[in-house]
């Protein structure tokens, strides 16, 4: 079961929890500018991975690890540095001759402790990690690499750059609605989107307009709610159609997610019937209708209708192609079907073809 700890000072309380003589740090570039960096007296550090992390990075880092007789690992980053580190986690007891992705997974029994610096992605709180091999994307999921502890310091947000700030909230808030209406969703699952939506609906504007140290801290449990809510249920469309948006405008993550959002909402609010959800079409309808409250609304059509004035508001704009029907094309059949079986009503080529129509400019 994860610890879930509050400020820097518990890192060091989580190293000597678990018993570690050597560990190695897992950071990138915004570590300098870190008040941690001063009580974090790492003895291996390993920053060589980008972004995207790629596969042979990751095999760098494991290698390291061992070559150093490591014992645990601390993770102190965005989403992609928590997702190397719970790649090193992985591999680190595996047979380093033959590639990693092609052997059986299993847990390692490194201790994981992940520090976040955003406050979007969950990834401190998911069973999910995202690399690159030979171009192209690769989930990993395992349940071992679930970190031990997370420990969230909200003090950290504050320097964020505006725009990140926003991508990376509209991804929790997206992943929380997402969650909430999964076909995988549980009670537990609903109860963590139901503490990040209602987080990031009351924290928003001074999160991000005031950057005051209360909402930053409610934004950053929020994430986490969110996290903790996808790693149950995994997520649904408005995922499944960001991922090309993103390879192919460059946009942030979040921002792509955020932008399909709406669309998909409108077109579930629209074609209840087809809901496939084992729970039937009257539970679809409840959730949608529990959203629009959760919205701060009095129906499900104005909770959606909110999802976009909040887009408006943070002035999230969208992509403008030189090529659309080339574009629409690509996009269209970008998207996985078997990412899609989450979503509780099934969304055809064409249905997705035409919200990508209102996407793209
Ligand atoms: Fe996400």
């Amino acid at each position: 079961m994860q610890k879930i700890l509050y400020g820097y000072d518990n890192v060091a309380k989580a190293l000597e929890e678990v018993g570690s003589h050597r560990y190695m740090l897992v950071c990138d570039s915004s570590f300098q500018y870190l008040f941690l960096k001063d009580e974090l007296k790492a003895d291996v550090v390993f920053d060589q991975f980008t972004p995207n992390p790629l596969y042979e990075q990751v095999c760098r880092g494991v290698d390291l690890f061992n070559a150093n007789g490591c014992d645990a690992l601390v993770a102190v980053g965005g989403g992609s540095t928590i997702d190397v580190a719970k790649c090193i986690k992985l591999y680190c007891r595996m047979d380093p001759s033959r590639n990693y992705l092609e052997q059986e997974l299993s847990d390692s029994h490194v201790p994981l402790i992940a520090v976040p610096t955003t406050a979007g992605t969950g990834s401190e709180s998911t069973r999910y990690a995202v690399i690159y091999f030979e171009g192209k994307k690769q989930s990993v999921t395992h349940s071992s690499i679930v970190p031990d502890y997370a420990v969230l310091e909200p003090a950290v947000l504050k320097t964020l750059p505006v725009y990140q700030k926003k991508c990376t909230m509209l991804d929790a808030l997206c992943q929380g609605i997402e969650s909430m209406w999964s076909v995988n969703s549980t009670e537990e699952s609903m109860l963590y989107s139901r503490m990040a939506i209602q987080g990031i609906m009351n924290h928003r504007h001074g999160y991000i307009e005031d950057n005051a140290d209360g909402d930053a801290r409610g934004i950053m449990q929020a994430a986490n709610y969110a996290g903790r809510a996808i790693n149950i249920t995994q997520t649904t469309a408005p995922h499944a159609m960001s991922y090309k948006l993103t390879s192919m405008y460059g946009l942030p993550h979040g921002h792509a997610v955020a932008l399909c959002m709406p669309e998909v909402w409108l077109y579930m609010y629209e074609n209840t019937d087809k809901c496939i959800d084992k729970r039937g079409r009257e539970h679809l309808e409840y959730i949608l209708e529990y959203l629009g409250r959760l919205m701060q609304c009095d129906s499900a059509y104005k909770g959606l209708m909110m999802f976009r004035a909040i887009m408006f508001e943070l002035g999230m704009t969208l992509p403008s192609s030189n090529d659309r029907e080339r574009d629409l094309n690509i996009l269209t059949h970008s998207v996985n079907p078997v990412r899609l079986k989450n979503n509780p009503v099934p969304l055809s080529e064409d249905a997705i073809y035409h919200m990508y129509d209102k996407i793209v400019d």
